[in-house]
């Protein structure tokens, strides 16, 4: 570190020693994301209080003026002298960006008799997307209040802004809704989990779910470090937990029990009943006073046909709506496309966005099979030409293919380590084949981890860290700025931090 005072003066270092005898460590501006710019000035700031103490901040609406405007809203500068450190930011959310990225540059942990200094830059800062999510299933297993903080708090320290949460699965209904309380009371408690390559289930029972008041204390939590929560309430398939709870949902009547097998089960809501349609939408009246997020997902994925195409409601349905197949829409999927419409418009109506997973309009052969309101955002899981042929097709969409950016090695994605970074790396989110008009409706990328195979906290960390380091580059970094050489250091670094923090993370990666 420099030292400035120390060779000028005998009598100058002496009192410098008397007043700071720590030893000086010193932070670092190779982090993950790495800022867009970081010019050093050779100067260097002492941290002798804890920031934010430290920081001066200050709003400037200008700043990031000729940056495309949703950028504009995380965009930061910071400046850091010999005399201070100075925050500046055009909102809130800027400053809480700016303050992410300092907590990063600091060193990792301090000794009692450590200080921290950081070396005196200038940096500037803004996302690549303005949708960069993590979206964790605790519908297959439920994870604690304090264990979606910390999923939370990971986040954060990625600077990703979006964190969808899945609450509702055939193995249990994670979200308290008053007007439904068997939902929690029946859908929210299994007998047991599959066990590979047997018949049955292991007999542990798997049980949990989130009060309101829970859920208003996560959402608020998860304000103050700029994160918005986006619900899923996954519709019509993956549902049987509520079907479980409300027989008179499914086509068939029931009854059905809260799933102890994973994958894609037949048993679905039934889309031509007037009363399960109320049902979703009285659902979404008390999610959306719970969740004030622009986004709510309405799921959509995995939603097999076979129970409509023998239930009369469906059936009669499809003649009342006058649904008839075309190419390779078929009436049922024509069908989904209309019982999620009614959604996706309830939702419009208070406004509020919704997202839906790429099964509702293209299938695993490319085929667009369904006509969903374009007032819905696609999410394209499947395959990144699923995103692409979303927004050739007119929608904004998300992109989060499953062989990248799931990070539960096994759904799919069974790379690891440099194998597994590289693959995040060459994932291109605006390819060429698109045309910039085009490009411009992809708002972002999303990292999803699912919880068949991730029983608790330790085995959801250790999936999480430290794959999210590199979709977090993904997510922020302009192409330009990102290279796969550079990474390594800065994911060394972003390790002390999960280190420091106690977080459980995978060293074999
Ligand atoms: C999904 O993986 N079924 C969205
Ligand atoms: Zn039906």
């Amino acid at each position: 570190m420099k030292h400035p005072v120390i060779g000028l003066c005998l009598l100058g270092s002496l009192i410098l020693f008397s007043c700071n005898p720590k030893t000086q460590v010193s932070g670092s501006w190779t982090l993950s994301p790495q800022p867009r710019s970081v010019v050093e000035n050779g100067e260097s700031y002492v941290v002798k209080k804890a920031l934010p103490a430290g920081v001066k901040t200050c709003l400037d609406a200008t700043l990031g003026q000729e940056l495309k405007p949703f950028q504009q809203a995380e965009c930061y500068r910071l400046d850091v002298t010999g005399k201070g450190i100075t925050l500046t930011a055009a909102t809130e959310v800027g400053i809480l960006r700016g303050m992410q990225t300092l907590e990063k540059a600091l060193p990792a942990s301090l000794g009692a008799d450590e200080v921290a200094v950081l070396p005196g830059a200038t940096v500037f800062d803004y996302p690549e997307f303005p949708y960069r999510a993590f979206m964790l299933d605790c519908g297959r297993h439920f994870f604690p209040v304090e264990t979606v903080k910390k999923v939370i708090d990971i986040l954060a320290l990625h600077q990703i802004n979006e964190f969808h949460w899945h609450l509702s699965e055939d193995q249990g209904w994670r979200l308290e809704i008053k007007k439904y309380p068997k939902l929690t009371e029946v859908g929210s408690w299994r007998a047991g989990s599959p066990v590979p390559g047997q018949k049955g289930h292991d007999g542990v029972p798997v049980s949990g779910f989130y009060t309101q008041e829970e859920v208003r204390d996560i959402v608020a939590y998860a304000a103050t470090k700029g994160i918005e929560v986006i619900p899923e309430i996954d519709l019509p398939g993956h549902m049987k937990a509520a079907l479980a709870s409300y027989p008179e949902l499914g086509c068939t009547g029931g009854p059905y029990e809260v799933a102890c097998e994973y994958g894609v089960l037949d048993d679905v809501l039934c889309a031509g009943r007037e009363h399960t349609l109320q049902f979703v939408l009285d659902v979404l009246d008390e999610v959306m006073d719970l969740f004030p997020s622009r986004y709510i997902h309405l799921g959509g994925d995995e939603c097999p046909k076979v129970r409509w195409e023998a239930c009369p409601h469906c059936q009669a349905k499809i003649k009342e709506l006058g649904l008839k197949a075309d190419g390779h829409k078929s009436a049922e999927e024509l069908l989904q496309s209309w019982f999620m419409d009614q959604a996706v418009a309830h939702l419009e109506a208070r406004d509020r966005r919704a997202i839906i997973w790429n099964d509702v309009l293209v299938d695993w052969s490319n085929e667009v099979i369904g006509a969903p309101s374009r007032k819905a955002v696609i999410a394209g899981w499947m395959r990144p030409v699923s995103t692409d042929i979303a927004v050739r097709e007119g929608y904004d969409a998300i992109l989060c293919p499953v062989g990248h950016l799931y990070l539960s090695a096994g759904d799919g994605n069974a790379l690891k380590g440099e194998a597994y970074f590289r693959r995040v790396y060459d994932l291109n989110v605006k390819p060429e084949g698109l045309t910039p008009k085009q490009q411009d409706h992809i708002l972002g990328v999303e990292a999803c981890l699912w919880s068949e195979r991730v029983p608790n906290e330790q085995d959801l960390l250790w999936k999480l860290l430290p794959r999210l380091a590199a979709v977090s580059e993904l997510q922020w970094s302009a192409p330009e700025g990102r290279n796969y050489e550079g990474f390594l250091p800065r994911l060394q670094r972003m390790e002390a931090l999960y280190t420091a923090r106690g977080w459980n993370w995978n060293p074999a990666e």
